[in-house]
């Protein structure tokens, strides 16, 4: 019998140091370590310096006098809006591409130089200002993934205006709720945008968000993207192309303190209303932009980067607009699926772009991997240097496709470990520096402290598992949950004095290395063991067979709880009669006969959040025979009928 608070099953030999050539030329080395252990605040003070521009410098780096609730950098001034694109075109990078747009409508494309978005930026600011938004006031963006997205949520950062981005697939309720919390005085949304080859409605749905108690919003900014009709409330509603068109293109800004709100990103909690991560300005700006550099190891004149994230989700906040452009960093921008009009858009446009650096999310490398390697396989991925991952657990055997298929062998990847709530990335090797190993996220980046501790707190020691924990403030984190500072301390704060916990399950190998094991909610107990649901995944994604796979715990009268397993085969699978049978006996073999599945159910789809996370908690009730729960966070409601069905008809 075990006291581990998670058992630590899998294990894993194989390791890929630095190509030299990538190491000689990155832009972090090993000595950030040394800096960083030395002198923890002088290193962010430093990174503060060296990332962002500050109208008034800052003489004091972290106030930690009144714990949970920091203030970092909190005497200095700066403006976002600044330093994502003024301060490129003043050092004479005007003409260099912010943002190579590509719609999902084949050759819908537009390219945006920084000189281009500091017009655009500056004439919304304006708009805005028209409009009656003054510092403080809180606007909701919600739009698809097309370059106003960018151009509203930097006015609004010139302006000192938080956002609140509202990801363009959610309902109007979602919406309405979001609206309401954070009583946001304005809306930026558009007609429609293109998805899965057609044109879908965003007007309509703030209508109905807005004709239900939203009485805080005066104005809609409405871009027009697919023409399709709309109505219109006179008084309240703005083209963009009118309204904002006609604006100047000149703007003055004020600096902002570093400690005034930048945004306000909403997550959904396990349970009850959604919490509104708020971020400040100064803090947040430097993990981001100094991680980009250092993870994302940009070169601002060579590289061609490409986050297929949404704008509506926290990678797209900080990996799409603040990081990226306060580097100066050119990329790639894409509105729609990655399956229109076809299964290779998304290496046809790395190809017809050179993308360099590609981040993206574990689901979307499964999902490849399901369509099989051909698809890849017939565009030209030469251009990529680095590969990064974020979002869920990486899966050894998904991380080892990644890198043979769309790295050819020759990419670091960087499996990043972060949350909405740390508003940068926390967890990642350096590329230029660690030899990365497939499946683990590895180690604290450099300026952040992370520990795996048990049940009483203690730090675990290298070969056992537990709860993850962040044991010291870091520049990114979020400042509280809007409106609500006691949900915050008892969220974060409350399970281990002194500790931010972040609700995720993790382990230490015996080299130290630290891998991710998902939400301890999600963790099963067999027979008093405590097993991790990404351990049993890695192992049936490790069969050739098998593209995606998601396991749960279902009660059971022998052992607590027994392990069910939903398995999506691979395109070019063959399995012979007995795959069930053949995947258990894989399964035992790979990590021992206590994670041997109980079940294993063959489907076709798994259950997913928006963003592409696997919705355990459903197939838990599949697997329990009950009803199914609440699907509105779905991406796809039919899913689970399709599962269902497919189940009782074999
Ligand atoms: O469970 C972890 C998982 O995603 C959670 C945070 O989700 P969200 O706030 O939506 O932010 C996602 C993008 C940063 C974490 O608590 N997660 C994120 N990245 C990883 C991960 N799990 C394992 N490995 C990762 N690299």
């Amino acid at each position: 019998m075990t006291s581990d608070a998670l058992e630590n099953l899998s294990h894993e030999d194989r390791s890929f140091p630095p190509p030299a050539e990538f190491a000689a030329a990155a832009n972090a080395g090993v000595d950030l370590y040394a800096r960083a252990a030395d002198d923890r605040l002088g290193f962010w003070a430093d990174q503060a310096r060296e990332f962002v521009s500050w109208d008034t410098p800052f003489t004091e780096v972290l106030d930690w006098s009144n714990p949970p609730f920091a203030k970092w950098f909190a005497d200095g001034q700066l403006n976002l809006g600044y330093n994502c694109v003024d301060r490129h075109v003043e050092a004479g990078n005007g003409d260099r591409v912010a943002i190579h747009w590509v719609g999902e409508p084949e050759g819908d494309t537009r390219t945006i130089t920084y000189a281009d978005l500091q017009r655009e930026v500056n004439q919304c600011a304006n708009a805005l200002t028209e409009l009656g938004v003054v510092k403080g006031d809180r606007v909701a963006i919600y739009l698809p993934m097309i370059p106003e997205a960018v151009v509203a949520m930097l006015a609004c950062a010139r302006l000192g205006a938080p956002h609140s981005v509202v990801f363009g697939g959610f309902s109007a309720e979602a919406l309405r709720s979001r609206i309401a919390d954070a009583e946001a005085t304005t809306v930026i949304t558009a007609d429609g945008g293109y998805r899965r080859g057609g044109p879908s409605g965003l007007k309509p749905i703030v209508d109905q968000a807005l004709a239900t108690s939203a009485d805080t919003i005066r104005n809609v900014l409405v871009v027009r993207r697919t023409n399709q009709p709309v109505n219109w409330t006179e008084g309240r509603d703005h083209w963009w192309h009118d309204f904002v068109g006609r604006q100047s293109g000149d703007h003055t800004y004020t600096p902002n303190d570093a400690e005034d709100t930048l945004f306000i990103l909403y997550t959904s909690g396990t349970t009850g209303k959604p919490k509104g991560i708020e971020h400040t300005s100064g803090g947040y700006l430097t993990q981001a932009a100094y991680t980009f550099n250092a993870v994302m190891d940009i070169k601002p004149d060579s590289d061609v980067y490409w986050c297929t994230a949404d704008v509506g989700w926290v990678t797209g906040h900080s990996y799409i607009v603040y990081g990226p452009l306060a580097n100066g960093a050119t990329q790639v921008m894409y509105e729609g699926t990655p399956d229109t009009p076809h299964r290779g858009r998304i290496w046809e446009i790395v190809a017809r772009y050179g993308v360099t650096i590609l981040y993206t999310a574990p689901t979307l490398i499964r999902t490849m991997m399901k369509w099989g390697a051909d698809i890849p396989g017939g565009y030209d991925l030469s251009s990529l240097r680095l590969l990064g991952s974020v979002g869920e657990p990486i899966n050894p055997e998904a991380w080892m496709w990644y890198r043979r298929v769309i790295g050819g062998d020759a990419c670091p990847i960087v499996d990043t470990w972060w949350q909405t709530e740390t508003g940068g990335i926390m967890i990642s090797p350096l590329p230029g520096v660690t030899a990365t190993k497939p499946g683990s996220a590895q180690m604290a980046v450099p300026g952040i402290s992370v520990d795996v501790i048990d049940d009483a707190g203690k730090s675990v020691p290298d070969g056992s598992g537990g709860y993850l924990v962040l044991t010291e403030p870091w520049p990114g984190m979020l400042r509280t949950i809007w409106g609500d500072d006691e949900r915050f301390v008892d969220t974060y704060w409350s399970r281990f004095p002194g500790m931010y916990f972040a609700g995720d399950g993790a382990k230490k190998d015996n080299d130290g290395d630290l891998w991710l094991l998902g939400r301890v909610d999600d963790v099963m107990n067999i027979s008093g063991h405590r097993i991790s649901t990404t351990e049993v995944e890695s192992a049936l994604v490790a069969h050739p067979w098998v593209a995606e796979a998601a396991v749960v715990g279902a009660s059971d009268e022998m052992t607590g709880q027994g392990i069910v397993a939903f398995v999506i085969l691979r395109g070019d699978a063959e399995p012979d009669d007995d795959t069930v049978t053949v995947l258990r006996n894989h399964v035992a073999s790979q990590i021992g006969p206590i994670a041997k599945p109980r079940q294993i159910l063959l489907v076709k789809e798994l259950p997913k959040t928006r963003s592409g996370k696997i919705m355990r908690r459903l197939l838990r009730d599949v697997a329990e025979h009950r009803e199914i729960g609440d699907v509105t966070t779905l991406a796809d409601s039919g899913v689970m009928d399709l599962i269902r069905t497919g189940l009782d008809g074999g």
